[in-house]
């Protein structure tokens, strides 16, 4: 077992220093422009992409080339990457979970605090009946979710260390577009503020917010660490990511490309969602390697977390649906 996790840490250490995915498109090849906001290497969304990114490029070329944007180099998570989406200046994304609130109130799920388990409960939920039919949730407004890409569960740093739910009170936390997650921090007597992945590094370092809650990967990859008095391993929530294309975009494709690029797609899901958490866990060492500070929590501080958080779920019910909450809550013991 130990044998096989290190392996999987070399390979992975392989992976982090590979991968460029920005291509040259020919004259009549489909051009598929994806973007998202995180790093390229050390990162599952960033690593699936760029692999995405080089599939397409020479399985499909002649017919279609794809050029990927990390690190919001072409647009936020935000209303005018959804407006390039819809209005065809950019085919494809893949933003967390979290940030279709102006689309759907139902994934408000994935943002509940301590409903999942592991990420292996998340993709459980997400292969089941219900969890594929909220792909489809933003269909009418011209969305469709393609394929979940998963990231990790969240954990929770500030200025000050943080071992029960009484130490976030009166902080600042950055947040994503979520209000779930707005929620969440007033449970705990603080402020979630809701703010740009981009801007989140200096809003730390600059002091605007004390906290924020993210995946390894991310808090990593993004320094975020290095503004924190260590970073509590909560596991409090998820961040997953839905790979979007406009429907009207996906479903022009002429037929054999269609078919051949969702294939793709899913091979790359596939391959790629299998390593999210050895991902994280890597960019955890590598925290503690740089000299960041990570907290473990006792049982019982744990379980004070989890009471402090729970009844948020009782607010959103309403917008999710009791029969989705279950759904999600089953995919821990299934
Ligand atoms: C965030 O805004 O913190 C995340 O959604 C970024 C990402 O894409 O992982």
């Amino acid at each position: 077992m130990k044998t096989r996790f290190l392996s999987v840490l070399i390979g992975l250490a392989v992976m982090f220093g590979s991968h460029s995915a920005v291509a040259q498109c020919d004259p009549g090849e489909e051009k598929i422009l994806f973007s998202h906001v995180v790093a390229t290497k050390g990162h599952p969304k960033g690593q699936a992409a760029a692999a995405l990114a080089d599939r397409v490029n020479l399985e499909l070329d002649g017919e279609a080339c794809m050029e990927v944007y990390p690190n919001a180099e072409l647009y936020s998570d935000d209303a005018t990457m959804f407006e390039a989406l819809i209005q065809g200046n950019l085919q494809m994304a893949a933003p967390s979970l979290s940030k279709f609130e102006d689309f759907t109130k139902v994934f408000r799920v994935f943002d509940l605090p301590f409903l999942f388990e592991d990420i292996h409960a998340v993709e459980r939920f997400q292969q089941s009946e219900v969890g594929q039919g909220l792909m489809l949730a933003m269909r009418r407004q011209g969305i469709l979710g393609l394929a979940y890409w998963h990231n990790g569960m969240k954990q929770m740093s500030a200025t000050q260390p943080l071992r029960r739910p009484e130490d976030a009170s009166g902080l600042r936390f950055r947040v994503q577009q979520s209000d779930v997650l707005v929620a969440q921090m007033e449970a705990l007597g603080a402020t979630g503020v809701k703010m740009a992945f981009r801007d989140v590094h200096d809003a730390l370092r600059d002091g605007q917010v004390e906290g924020q809650e993210n995946t390894w990967s991310n808090i990593f990859t993004k320094q975020f660490y290095r503004h924190q008095a260590g970073v509590t391993e909560t596991n409090h929530g998820i961040i997953d990511y839905l790979v979007v294309a406009s429907r009207r975009w996906w479903q022009g494709l002429p037929q054999g490309l269609r078919n051949r690029l969702g294939q793709i797609l899913l091979e790359v899901t596939h391959e790629h969602n299998r390593f999210a958490f050895e991902i994280n866990e890597f960019a955890k060492l590598k925290i503690l390697e740089n000299g960041g500070v990570v907290r473990r929590l006792r049982q019982a501080e744990r379980e004070a977390w989890l009471n402090a958080l729970r009844p948020v779920w009782a607010q959103f019910e309403g917008d999710i649906g009791a029969r989705v909450i279950q759904a999600a809550e089953r995919s821990n013991s299934d």
